[in-house]
């Protein structure tokens, strides 16, 4: 800790007092507040916590204004090209990339917990054949807490250890099994042969009637997309999933948390939503129309997969989303991609407007991801499942981090009250 302090001088001489200035190793300091309420009775303001640090974290950085993301300290360009999801999971959780050795270790102890419980399957009868996949995987991700009573004490590390194990493995499974429910096709067992990637493919698009073999391309592209969305600092639902652990719920129930979440089309939803705004625009010749829109603030139309909190520069994953959506559609022969096409030139158009300019509006991971997986094959509906498997990852270490963090208390933001004062209820007859 440095001694170095930030003075608050309050209006009228009505205190003046220091605060510690805390550094970390890279990225904005922090000045510690905790002592505001105590030794003034005021409280600090601050919406959507654009200037709040909730927590210390060693797990990923982010610098936004140049664009740098890092996971334990390896830039995520690095990671992508060099690394498997699975290596990627074994950094996020342990902080150190795996040896050859830890890594087989790694990798058999989260296949070995692909499959679910038997009778998750009858959940699923109980929803529509229409049902928003993501509704399900909320469902079920929550339920999976009523499997398993026996690894739940959040203070045994090995059941937080088996927890996080049984999570990682068994969302692809959950996700292809809303897949499969919402196509009306039988659900695909996990085959703990394949890579989890090549695994979750096989689950999403084999059917019983014929062989299925797996484009190692493909596979080895998902697995990229599964990297590029494994953790994110302390974005909306990775904080919905603290503030759920500070109560100590169990993990299952606050990874659904983050699922929910992540849902929303400002969060994880965007890309689904991006892919739904590029079908609605359809045609380069309409692209002015819709940037001329997103400028409006009347319309309330944003262009989905453009902008960031953080990021005021390109989002480095929108970069490698692009180069993978490049070798996608290579493999597939789809280079003359309609919505690729539009994207790039929507991005273009977008580049060189004032007002994304000044806004620091630049694409963001959510912005070609949509269109990768479509030429892939997966629907609309289960691009934001997709960031949920990826994104589970982070959550977990996210958790556990919290959960060993001394410093940590349950959440309990406070507020400016601006209701009513106090005030006597009336009789019905004098209301
Ligand atoms: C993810 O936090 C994370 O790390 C998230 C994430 C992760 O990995 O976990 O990176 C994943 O959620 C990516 C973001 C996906 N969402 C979208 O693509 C939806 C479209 N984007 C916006 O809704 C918006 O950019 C946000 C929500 C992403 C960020 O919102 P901010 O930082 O709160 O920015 P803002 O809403 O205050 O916008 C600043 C200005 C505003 O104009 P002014 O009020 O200053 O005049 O920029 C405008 C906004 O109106 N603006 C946009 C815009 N995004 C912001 N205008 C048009 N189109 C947009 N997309």
């Amino acid at each position: 800790m440095s001694d170095r302090k930030a003075n608050l001088i309050l209006p009228n001489g009505e205190a003046s007092i220091d605060f510690p200035i805390h550094s970390g190793t890279i990225g904005p300091d922090a000045v510690d507040i905790r002592a505001l309420l105590g030794k003034t009775g005021k409280v600090t303001y601050d919406p959507g916590f654009l200037s709040t640090a909730s927590c210390r974290s060693a797990i990923t950085y982010i610098d936004g204004d140049e664009g740098v993301l890092l996971y334990r300290g390896y830039p995520i360009e690095q990671l992508a090209k060099n690394c498997d999801f699975l290596e990627v999971c074994h950094l996020l959780l342990n902080g150190e990339l795996p040896n050859s050795e830890e890594k087989t270790r790694f990798d058999s102890k989260v296949m070995r917990h692909t499959m679910v419980h038997d009778q998750i399957n009858n959940f699923f009868r109980g929803f529509r054949r229409d049902a928003h996949p993501m509704a399900i995987l909320v469902g079920t991700v929550g339920a999976l807490s009523a499997f398993y009573h026996d690894s739940l004490d959040l203070d045994n590390p090995s059941h937080r250890e088996i927890s996080q194990f049984r999570l990682i493995a068994k969302i692809p499974t959950l996700a292809a099994m809303a897949y499969k429910y919402s196509v009306g096709q039988p659900f695909v067992y996990p085959d703990n042969e394949l890579s989890y990637s090549a695994n979750f493919m096989r689950m999403l698009f084999s059917v019983p009637a014929e062989e299925y073999k797996v484009n190692d391309t493909l596979a080895r592209a998902l697995d990229r997309i599964f990297i590029l969305h494994a953790d994110h600092e302390q974005n909306a639902s990775t904080s919905t999933v603290r503030l759920a652990g500070s109560s100590g719920a169990n993990p299952f129930a606050c990874i659904a948390a983050g699922i929910a979440c992540l849902w929303g089309p400002a969060h994880g939803g965007a890309n689904e939503a991006c892919l739904d705004m590029l079908e609605e625009i359809g045609d380069v010749s309409r692209v002015g129309e819709y940037i001329k829109k997103a400028k409006d603030k009347n319309s309330g139309f944003r262009l989905m997969g453009f902008g960031h909190r953080v990021y005021k520069n390109y989002d480095p994953r929108a970069k490698l989303m692009r180069e993978t959506c490049h070798e996608v559609l290579g493999e597939l022969g789809l280079e003359n991609d309609r919505l690729f096409k539009l994207a790039m030139e929507l991005e273009r158009i977008a580049l060189e407007d004032d007002y994304f300019v000044e806004k620091k509006l630049y694409p963001n991971v959510d912005f070609y991801s949509g269109i990768v997986q479509r030429a892939m094959g997966i629907p609309t509906n289960m691009f934001t499942c997709i960031f949920a498997l990826a994104r589970t990852v982070g959550w977990i270490a996210q958790w556990n981090e919290m959960i060993s963090d001394s410093e940590q208390k349950i959440g309990r933001p406070r507020q400016l009250y601006v209701g009513e004062g106090l005030r006597d209820v009336k009789s019905i007859q004098q209301r």
